[in-house]
């Protein structure tokens, strides 16, 4: 099975980044343990800062990966070009968020990619990821 986790601007900080929102671990180490964890899983992960290379990404591996797990972070509540991406693909994405982003700043509230994506996991930390992970294990086991 093989699944993308992308994540979008800032989220290579984790663990140094506001860490009273998003905890103090960093992704690298998180991953390491993720891999660990599932080692029948092929996971492909990639991060960028740069709006049109999360788009070039999700067009790369979405015809050909079981699922993707996404952080657009900050382009979650801006990025039209994100969310049509998603739309145009064929593999189920999961959007994750680290922190509640209902419980936030108004802005927050909107994401371009909820609509799109087969569910949302927001403001249960990285463990967002993991359940994320487990539903796709589930779902392809059917
Ligand atoms: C975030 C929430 C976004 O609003 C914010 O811009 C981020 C991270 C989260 O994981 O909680 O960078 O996506």
């Amino acid at each position: 099975m093989q699944i993308a986790i992308i994540n979008g601007p800032n989220l290579n900080l984790l663990g140094t980044r506001e860490k009273d929102i998003y905890g103090n671990q960093s992704f690298d180490l998180f991953l390491e343990s993720l891999r660990k964890k599932y080692s029948n899983i092929e996971f492909h992960y990639f991060q960028s800062n740069i709006e049109g290379e999360l788009v070039n990404e999700i067009q790369r591996v979405g015809f050909t990966y079981d699922g993707i797990i996404i952080n657009p972070a900050a382009y979650t509540h801006t990025s039209v070009a994100i969310g049509d991406a998603i739309a145009a693909i064929k593999c189920p994405v999961i959007e994750v968020h680290i922190s509640n982003i209902f419980g936030r700043e108004e802005f927050r509230k909107l994401s371009h990619v909820s609509g799109k994506s087969v569910g949302v996991i927001s403001g249960l930390g990285l463990k967002g990821y993991e359940l994320g992970v487990e539903y796709f294990l589930e779902k392809l086991k059917n």
